[in-house]
C-alpha cells in the first residue's frame, strides 16, 4: 500500500477526485494517510474528517515558513507518506520541503504548463487569449509549477467563456488527470529522461 498524504488550502475537490477513484479501485495500491491544511477553515479538512481521515490544521498564518514546512513534514512522517499530493495547497514549499519527499511530491496546476503559472492561471488563459487550455500534474521542484510533467488534459477556451466557466471545464478535467497521474506514478513504470516523464511498459 502506498501511502498518500494530501495538503490542501481550500475546497479540496481534487482532495474528493483523488478519495473517490481510491474507492473505486482506479488507484491501486493507494490509501490516504494524512490530509494538512495550512489553514483552519479550508472545506477540504471537514471533508477529510466527514471521510474519517486523519485531519490535521497546520496554520501558516502568522508563521516562518521554515516552522510550518518543519511541522508538516513531521505530520507526514508520522503517518508514513510516501507520495505527497498538493491539491489546491496555497504555499509555495522551502526547498527543504522538496528534499525531504526526493521526486515524491506531485501538484495539479489549471493551465497547460509552462503556460500561465503562478495564481488565476485560467484569468491569465482568457486575457492571454489562447484557444485551448488545461491542467498539468507534475512533479514539485524548488520552482513555482515548474517541474517534471507526468501528464497533462485539454480543455477548448469557448468564445462565451469567463473565468468561472472555464474554471469548470478545466476543473473536471483535473479530478480525472490527478487520480490518473496518481496511478502511474505509484505503478513505478516509468523514467525521467532530463525533463521527460517517459513511460515503460
Ligand atoms: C485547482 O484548480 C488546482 O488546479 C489548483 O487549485 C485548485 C484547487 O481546487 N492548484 P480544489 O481545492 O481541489 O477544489
Amino acid at each position: 500500500m502506498k501511502r498518500l498524504g494530501i495538503l490542501l488550502s481550500g475546497r479540496g475537490s481534487n482532495f474528493l477526485a483523488i478519495a473517490n477513484a481510491i474507492e473505486r479501485d482506479q488507484i491501486p495500491n493507494a490509501k490516504i494517510s494524512v490530509v494538512i491544511s495550512n489553514r483552519a477553515e479550508a472545506a477540504g479538512i471537514a471533508a477529510a474528517k466527514n471521510l474519517g481521515l486523519p485531519a490535521n490544521v497546520i496554520e501558516a498564518r502568522g508563521r516562518k515558513r521554515a516552522e510550518q514546512d518543519a511541522e508538516t513534514i513531521a505530520c507526514l512522517r508520522e503517518h508514513g507518506v510516501e507520495l505527497v499530493c498538493l491539491a489546491g495547497y496555497m504555499r509555495l514549499l522551502s526547498p527543504e520541503f522538496v528534499t525531504a519527499f526526493p521526486g515524491a511530491i506531485l501538484n495539479i496546476h489549471p493551465s497547460l504548463l509552462p503556460a500561465f503559472p503562478g495564481l488565476d492561471a485560467q484569468r491569465q488563459a482568457l486575457d492571454y487569449g489562447v484557444p485551448v487550455t488545461g491542467c498539468t500534474v507534475h512533479f514539485v521542484d524548488e520552482e513555482l509549477d515548474h517541474g517534471v510533467i507526468v501528464l497533462q488534459r485539454t480543455v477548448p477556451v469557448l468564445d462565451r467563456d469567463d473565468e468561472a466557466s472555464l474554471s469548470a471545464r478545466i476543473l473536471e478535467q483535473e479530478h480525472l488527470a490527478y487520480p490518473e497521474a496518481i496511478a502511474r506514478v505509484i505503478s513505478g513504470r516509468f523514467a525521467i529522461v532530463g525533463r521527460r516523464y517517459v513511460l515503460q511498459r
